[in-house]
């Protein structure tokens, strides 16, 4: 071959292996970013969670705790908690707080004796700028280890067609692969109705990291522990119960003066199980009361507030950080999916109801 015909030749072969190599960097990207979006391999993601979703429900509502109603108050700290963590809203005397009660059923319809769940959900902003924003529950554990039992569970326990119930094999099968469930699966058949959001205990149920000013660790969890005491529903009451109880007793409460929870802050010793939302510490374990919330008004979801917040609990202060529990990982993920997808629902003007427009009745899932 000549010298001449072999450059040639030579940068022929250098732009092919060059255009090889790129569709080879181009298609491996590709494929990483399908792979990490979901689109194959079976990969849970956080659209796993909500695939039910928004055919099921109206635009612009929460893909669960659809029902809810906003409130405002005040998170006066009590000083207690300086000591573990550097955290401004623990010293500061009043902070303005933005939250939301809340039925644990998806349906924003929902009457309200048809579900145990009842939560409240909360922003504190302090002085510092600094956000500590948390979602509470009144169960006071989570079912599954991790968030891949939460789905594992919806489908043992969704009912067949064939029958209208649960198939017993579908579920023996999920309680072997998770037994601590079992636990859940108890309290959520013979724990008590609560008759008022006003008198549940919440429970934020991950753990959490505090830290303090020479930067010592301590992990914690913690409950919103009303100052009204608990009142149950019997079954038969329960049954009869109008279908907005909760909510009208919650406003009736109200009108006569404030409603007050205290912030109780659970120490964990070594080897509680920090990373496992399923399983309680024991009941010795040091508490703190880190303040005390006030619960001034309550205000319609529609009229915005609350309606556009994602009460994410992995947005913490300076002085909180996450715990390597998996279930809190999955949520941060998990609601901002459902956030960006039910405020762009309204932004492009698809809700009605949701935001206060009337809607036509076909539309509801009723
Ligand atoms: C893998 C498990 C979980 C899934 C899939 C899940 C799913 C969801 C979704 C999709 C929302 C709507 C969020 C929004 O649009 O802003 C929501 C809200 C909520 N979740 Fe979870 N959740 C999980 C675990 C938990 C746990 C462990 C708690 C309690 C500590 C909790 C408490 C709440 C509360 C209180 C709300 C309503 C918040 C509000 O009023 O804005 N969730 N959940």
């Amino acid at each position: 071959m000549k010298k001449n015909s072999l450059v040639t030749y030579l940068k022929r072969k250098r732009v092919l292996f060059i255009v090889i190599g790129i569709a080879l960097i181009s298609g491996t990207l590709v494929l990483a970013f399908a792979y990490t979006a979901g689109l194959f391999g079976g990969r849970i993601t956080s659209e796993t969670f909500l695939q039910d979703t928004p055919k099921t429900y109206p635009a612009g509502y929460r893909r669960a705790h659809g029902k809810g109603i906003c409130f405002e108050g005040t998170f006066r700290a009590s000083g207690q908690a300086v000591p573990y963590s550097i955290a401004r809203v623990f010293a500061q005397q009043n902070v303005p707080v933005i939250g939301r009660f809340s039925l644990g059923s998806p349906d924003p319809y929902a009457p309200d004796n048809s579900t145990r769940t009842v939560s409240m959900a909360a922003m504190l902003t302090a002085d510092d700028g600094e956000q500590w924003r948390m979602k509470l529950n009144n169960e006071p554990f989570f079912a599954t280890r991790d968030a891949e039992g939460f789905l594992k569970q919806m489908e043992a326990y969704k009912p067949t067609s064939a029958t209208g119930i649960p198939d017993p094999a579908r579920v023996a099968a999920f309680l072997k692969e998770y037994p601590e469930a079992q636990k859940y699966v108890e309290w959520d058949a013979t724990a008590p109705w609560t008759r008022s959001f006003a008198g549940a205990q919440y429970n934020v149920i991950n753990s959490f990291i505090l830290i303090d000013a020479k930067g010592k660790k301590q992990a914690v969890r913690w409950s919103m522990v009303p100052h009204a005491p608990f009142t149950s529903w019997s079954v038969s009451q329960c049954e009869e119960a109008s279908h907005d109880f909760l909510f009208e007793d919650l406003k009736k409460r109200l009108e006569k003066g404030s409603l007050y929870w205290d912030l109780v802050l659970t120490l964990a010793e070594p080897g509680d199980p920090v990373n496992d939302p399923s399983q309680v510490w024991p009941e010795n374990r040091r508490q703190i009361v880190a303040g005390t919330l006030e619960v001034s008004h309550v205000f319609d979801q529609t009229k915005g507030g609350c309606r556009d917040v994602n009460f994410d609990p992995t947005r913490v202060p300076k002085g909180i950080t996450l715990s390597d529990d998996p279930v809190l990982a999955a949520r941060a993920g998990i609601y901002s999916h459902s956030h960006s997808d039910r405020v762009r629902e309204i932004g492009y003007g698809k809700a009605t109801d949701a935001v206060g427009k009337p809607q036509k009745e076909t539309l509801r899932n009723k």
